[in-house]
């Protein structure tokens, strides 16, 4: 999704700020462009194209020279891709550029408005009237600061703005609503950008604006206000991520290398969290005592996507070890649904970047109605993280490939020790929460063993990744490990691929059944395995052929994969690892843009 970066210091603009759009490839962009302001000529240059960063770069000629500077990667949402809908955007005298992410609702109000006064509109965005605004407001005020303060103002909807303006060349003056948007503090030079990958190849000082604040950055430092002009105090943290996250590492992809690294980002998100002399688990950041603990009668969980789907194996787990009611919905229906808000209801929300604006309205209006909120969030500072009233972090490092896979474990193990958690203050027992720390711990061991399988589930993505459709089928655990199975096989090969209960497929779906749509089926070693084994008869008697993926073989299914056996409870992490290689090996047979599938954003910042 859209990406920024602002640049002020002593260095040559246009290499930092091309360096950081490409940092923000992985959040996938249409289009690209840079603006700089040189300092002794006041002048703006500006360069934006339809297509890569290395386009864009190949674009900008030798003499682009400028010590301020904004970039911007562009994701279509008002207007196809285009060389002239592409960010910046400047107003009338080519004197003040914006680069902008989010939507404005009021554009086409504001634009006929301009219009009627005589602007002339160089793009089809929503983007553009902010350019045309901030002049307008400039020319009542004497600093770029309030001008934009005021254009901001006239606007409703969300943004992450940054502008600069060729009258006062040692400032950029950036604003943040519901778009994230962090300051980078460098050494007598000033950062910033959407996302912290931008920045983290020259500082790792980082300040993260909260919705409504302005800042202006200056060489020699920064302010930050709130949209009514009062100061306000920002203390940096420090990001503990760098330019190493942001390779492939010697990978073929990103995804690859996020698969791979599952045995580390699992044990780092249970690192020192599980206890081994009362199995339980420590979860400082939740902020709740064990009284406060206790006193939850149900647990609601929200997410995006792959998120929605870890939720709901996180549902499956509280309900089992905590004995809690518990269900998961993805956040963008709750959100519309004026949810009834209940005090005795735990709040769990899950992102791994911590800025999908559907979770983050969620928690949002969770917030309003006095819920309490538990974010699992990966991106440390994140506004989800923020918006919460505690949570866990995963510390799974970045995810790049914008197909979520060690996120989606992580964020398992994290339910995991939250279901320990909070069924040690109520019944389970020492015993089974010894067996689940036991568990736990098993799991990035028993992950190695699953990667050791690559060959084997490569050569089935191999035989499988030219039909037409596949079916994923589970029962109870395995179905949110069925959903998340198909969700990775369709986003990045494009293969239709259709997740249902096991228990239903004879309700409708087996109707679809024939030899040119293969099942997968997540079959453990459960209560449930012999009802499992018996959808597989039905399936083959209906000339299917089945993929299974379980503890064992059988003479059911054409091909098996199997993994490990952990607790009945924590097989669902380790039965989603075949899935992902799967879906990345038939992507790559069938020579799809792996990390960055068609049509979709690592982040999704908009509604
Ligand atoms: C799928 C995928 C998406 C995300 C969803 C939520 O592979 O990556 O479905 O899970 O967009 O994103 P976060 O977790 O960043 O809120």
């Amino acid at each position: 999704m859209c990406g920024i970066v602002a640049y002020v210091g002593p260095k040559d603009a246009a290499p930092i700020l091309l360096e950081g759009l490409q940092r923000l490839e992985y959040r996938g962009y249409d289009s690209a462009g840079v603006a700089v302001v040189e300092k002794s000529a006041k002048s703006l240059k500006m360069r934006k194209v339809k297509g890569r960063v290395a386009d864009l770069a190949a674009a900008v000629p030798a003499r682009f020279k400028g010590t301020l500077g904004i970039g911007h990667t562009r994701w279509a949402t008002h207007g196809v891709p285009s060389d002239q809908n592409a960010h910046p955007h400047l107003c009338a005298d080519e004197r003040i550029a914006i680069v902008h992410n989010g939507i404005i609702e009021n554009a086409d109000a504001l634009r006929q408005r301009l219009e009627g006064d005589g602007v002339v509109f160089r793009s089809e965005t929503d983007s553009e009237v902010l350019s045309h605004l901030i002049a307008r407001t400039s020319k009542e005020t004497d600093t770029l600061e309030e001008a934009v303060r005021r254009a901001l103002k006239l606007v409703v909807g969300t943004y992450g703005i940054a502008v600069i303006d060729a009258e006062r060349p040692g400032e950029v003056v950036v604003a943040r609503n519901g778009s994230p948007i962090v300051l980078g503090i460098g050494e007598k030079e000033m950062f910033a950008a959407s996302d912290v990958a931008a920045l983290v190849r020259y500082t790792r000082q980082v300040v993260h604006l909260e919705d409504g604040e302005l800042a202006v950055l200056r060489a020699d430092g920064f302010s930050t206000f709130t949209s009514d002009a009062r100061e306000t105090a920002k203390e940096p943290f420090t990001v503990d991520w760098d330019t190493g996250h942001y390779d492939t590492g010697g990978y073929e992809h990103y995804l690859l290398k996020e698969i791979s690294e599952q045995p580390d980002t699992v044990g780092r998100t249970l690192r020192g969290r599980i206890d081994d002399r009362f199995h339980i688990a420590h979860l400082g950041g939740i902020n709740m005592d064990a009284r406060e603990s206790r006193s939850f009668r149900r647990v609601k969980i929200i997410g995006c996507g792959s998120a929605y789907y870890s939720g709901q194996i996180g549902a499956q787990l509280i309900e089992e070890l905590a004995r809690i009611p518990a269900d998961a919905e993805p956040a963008s229906e709750f959100r519309y649904r004026s949810p009834v808000v209940e005090p005795d209801t735990l709040y769990v929300a899950i992102s791994q970047s911590g800025e999908t604006y559907d979770t983050l309205a969620a928690v949002q209006e969770l917030k309003r109605k006095g819920g309490r909120v538990l974010g699992i969030v990966n991106t440390v500072g994140s506004a989800i993280a923020r918006e919460c009233d505690g949570g866990v972090y995963l510390h799974a490092g970045p995810e790049v490939s914008v197909a979520s896979t060690k996120a989606f474990t992580s964020t398992a193990a994290a339910f995991a020790l939250l279901a320990l958690h909070l069924g040690r203050v109520r019944d389970l027992s020492p015993a089974d929460g010894r067996r689940i720390c036991d568990g736990l711990r098993r799991l990035p061991e028993q992950i190695k063993e699953i990667l050791t399988q690559e060959e084997h589930i490569r050569a089935l993505a191999l035989k499988y990744a030219h039909c037409p459709g596949m079916m994923f089928v589970g029962r109870v655990r395995g179905y949110p490990v069925a959903r998340e199975g198909a969700q990775k096989l369709k986003e990045i090969s494009y293969v239709h691929a259709e997740a249902y209960p096991a228990s239903e497929l004879k309700h409708g779906p087996l109707a679809l059944i024939n030899p040119d749509m293969p099942t997968v089926a997540i079959v453990p070693d459960d209560e449930l395995l012999d009802k499992n084994l018996t959808t597989l008869g039905e399936i083959r008697a209906r000339s299917g052929r089945i993929l299974m993926v379980g503890h064992r073989t059988t003479d059911q299914a054409d091909d098996c994969i199997v993994v490990p056996k952990n607790e009945i409870e924590l097989d669902p992490i380790l039965l989603t690892i075949p899935l992902q290689l799967f879906a990345y090996h038939a992507a790559v047979a069938l020579g799809r843009d792996v990390d960055k599938p068609r049509n979709l954003a690592k982040s999704v910042t908009v509604e």
